[in-house]
């Protein structure tokens, strides 16, 4: 962990990401984008970096891609307010390009206490750039989206970027399914939740009943 990097909360987080300059992102931005959303969100929904509107407004997801995020999530009956919402990167890379590796380096600590605070039971991960920050090594987002991938103890679901389907609608259905697959997960570990609740209750006899009761 870098020095003084280690927070007690999501809001000394944030201040401490609204004054950064651990890489030139830090001076080039207009605004940072720490993220959103509270801090027992079961989701954590991790991008690339921020755009234009973005880095105009200071809030991640608030422009065309975002607006396709706010449907899907609503498509399996989920809101912003469900979820945590941040990026690999918290500044904008001028004029949109790809993250560069130094400035994913030096950026990497903010995100990694995200993922200690919040303790998602589950992390999308947006295209890519998140997939290859947070599961190095594993097979390319065609290959692993949709898929649920439990690493070092967090599970992660990697998912097309909402970006990408705007620039190639083939891509609108899979991302769809992508979401249901992330559905289909918290449905499974929800039943899991009842399973375990109704096996710790005690079933009473009848006869304990009237001891009980009568
Ligand atoms: N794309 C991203 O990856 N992040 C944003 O915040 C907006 C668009």
């Amino acid at each position: 962990m870098a020095a003084g990097l280690d927070f007690v909360d999501l809001p000394s987080l944030s201040a401490a990401v609204h004054s950064c300059r651990r890489c030139p992102l830090g001076h080039s931005r207009t605004k940072a984008v720490p993220g959103v959303g509270p801090a027992g969100a079961r989701i954590m929904i991790v991008g690339e970096a921020p755009g234009q509107n973005e880095d105009q407004q200071g809030e991640p997801f608030v422009g065309a891609a975002g607006k396709l995020l706010d449907q899907l999530l609503g498509g399996i009956g989920l809101s912003r307010a469900d979820v945590f919402i941040t990026n690999i990167l918290k500044c904008r890379p001028p004029s949109n390009r790809d993250p560069q590796p130094l400035e994913v380096e030096a950026c990497s600590p903010y995100l990694e206490q995200q993922q200690r605070l919040i303790k998602p039971e589950v992390v999308l991960l947006l295209g890519r750039h998140a997939l290859a920050r947070l599961l190095p090594g594993y097979e390319s987002i065609s290959r692993l989206h949709g898929k649920v991938i439990v690493k070092d103890g967090v599970t992660y679901i990697p998912v097309y970027h909402p970006a990408a389907a705007l620039y190639n609608s083939f891509l609108m259905g899979p991302l769809g399914q992508d979401f249901n697959a992330v559905k289909a997960y918290l449905d499974r570990v929800d039943e899991r939740r009842r399973v375990l609740a109704a096996a710790a209750t005690p079933v009473l006899k009848p006869e304990e009943q009237l001891t009980l009761f009568g």
